[in-house]
């Protein structure tokens, strides 16, 4: 690139693609990119629910699209669909993700799938179709939001099978950063903790909800992870609501 980086990358009409956009914390992004100036591809499983929440969304400045993440032909449908509409795709958001309790007691294998499934193959598979659109944007970003549980074994009330699957997309966020870098592409493993979600209702243990992160916080670390020039790499982001020894 000619020149040096910018202080800040603007939005600037940029195309961002957000899974799980329906509800929770895809949805809060959602609707913080919009109001910031971002284009939008939305995915979710059920396109009425996505087309519900997000009725106040300017229909000219938003795709929405049919995505499960158990489904391997969303994911090239959904790319595709994007950049037929967009012209480009400059960022995406891997945001789609279950929570499942598997220990050495509870949940089986089924479930282990249907978390290996939703948390870490479709991201993989979504980094893999969106690349060549990431590295021909120039400036592409990867936003994959982990948890504090990609970072550390907290209890044993928590789910093994999600924190491995965590560990792993944190992994891939890595991975993902080497892959895209000669290309001006930046990958970030978004990590937090408790965020006042359904994801996380009544789970033993979690942070009482008055002290849960609101889903708009997090938004609002994504643009600024999206704001950053190349020369900015933010390869993990850790925000948690409660103390921990360097989370
Ligand atoms: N809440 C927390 O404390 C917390 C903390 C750290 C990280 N995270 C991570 O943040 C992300 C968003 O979680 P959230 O708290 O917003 O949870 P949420 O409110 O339960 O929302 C989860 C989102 O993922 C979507 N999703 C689930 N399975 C899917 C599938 N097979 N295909 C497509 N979409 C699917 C859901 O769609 P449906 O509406 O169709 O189910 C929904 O849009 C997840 O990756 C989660 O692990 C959450």
């Amino acid at each position: 690139m000619a020149g040096p980086q910018p202080a800040l990358m603007p939005p600037d009409d940029r195309v961002v693609m957000i899974s799980g956009a329906n509800r929770g914390i895809g949805l809060a992004i959602a609707k913080r990119l919009a109001a910031d100036g971002y284009r939008l591809s939305l995915g979710a499983r059920d396109t009425g629910a996505l087309a519900a929440a997000t009725a106040d969304l300017d229909d000219a400045r938003v795709l929405r699209a049919k995505f499960d993440a158990t489904v391997p032909a969303d994911t090239p449908a959904w790319v595709e669909a994007t950049a037929a509409r967009f012209g480009r795709i400059d960022a995406l958001v891997n945001n789609a993700g279950i929570l499942r309790q598997v220990t050495f007691d509870e949940g089986d294998e089924d479930t282990l799938d249907e978390l290996w499934a939703v948390n870490v193959k479709a991201p993989f598979r979504l980094i893999k179709h969106a690349l060549p659109h990431l590295r021909r944007a120039g400036h592409g970003r990867i936003v994959n939001i982990a948890s504090t549980d990609a970072k550390r074994y907290r209890a044993p009330t928590v789910s093994i099978g999600y924190a491995m699957t965590k560990h792993a997309l944190l992994a891939l966020s890595h991975a993902a950063k080497f892959a895209g870098w000669d290309d001006g592409v930046r990958s970030t493993a978004l990590t937090p903790g408790a965020v006042r979600t359904d994801l996380i209702a009544g789970l033993p243990g979690v942070t009482a909800t008055a002290d849960q992160i609101d889903p708009a916080t997090i938004a609002a670390l994504v643009a600024t992870v999206l704001s950053m020039p190349d020369n900015a790499s933010i390869a993990e982001l850790p925000v948690n609501a409660r103390l921990e020894p360097t989370l």
